[in-house]
């Protein structure tokens, strides 16, 4: 009958543990959602794919620099990609693919890239200079319609 153990404390305790063990699996699973949504279902999120796989692209050529790995061999697999993902843009920003400005920046970038694969740098200061050029023209366009 002289039992002082504190038994209130126990339901309390365990119901803020199942608490925490359902707002985990909420924010698991919003989580999920919110990644299914971005990479695959949305169609919307594909101008982000588009941009995010330039930019990655766009960074290995800049990695290469860095590294001294100035080869045509080196730059040209990172330069192809871009400029398959050049093609890519338009279709990406539907938003935005009516607008001439934003059709003569991707065409600028299409021309730059073109120009570099059909004569590519053979060393480092002609990749530093494409590299430069290809940000230029990344940049013109981010000025007008990025954010
Ligand atoms: C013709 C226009 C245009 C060109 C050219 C362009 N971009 Fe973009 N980029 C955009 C726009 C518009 C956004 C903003 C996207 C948004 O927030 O919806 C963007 C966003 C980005 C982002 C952020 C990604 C994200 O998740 O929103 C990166 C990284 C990026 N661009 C890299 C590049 C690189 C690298 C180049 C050049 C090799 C380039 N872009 C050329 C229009 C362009």
């Amino acid at each position: 009958m002289n039992d002082v153990r504190p038994a209130p404390a126990t339901p309390g305790k365990g119901s803020r543990y199942l608490f925490m063990v359902l707002l985990g699996l909420v924010i698991g699973a919003a989580g999920t959602a919110y990644l299914m949504r971005m990479w695959l279902g949305k169609p919307d999120s594909y101008d982000h794919a588009v941009m995010q796989l330039m930019g990655t692209k766009n960074g290995h050529l800049n990695e290469a620099l860095r590294a001294n790995r100035c080869s045509a061999s080196d730059a040209l697999p990172a330069l192809q990609t871009m400029r398959a993902l050049a093609n890519e843009i338009e279709p990406a920003f539907a938003d935005l693919r009516d607008d001439a400005r934003f059709v003569q920046h991707a065409g600028q970038l299409r021309a730059r890239l073109d120009a570099a694969i059909a004569t590519p740098p053979q060393d480092c200061a002609a990749l530093k200079q494409t590299a430069a050029r290809l940000k230029d023209a990344c940049e013109a366009c981010h000025r007008d319609f990025g954010h």
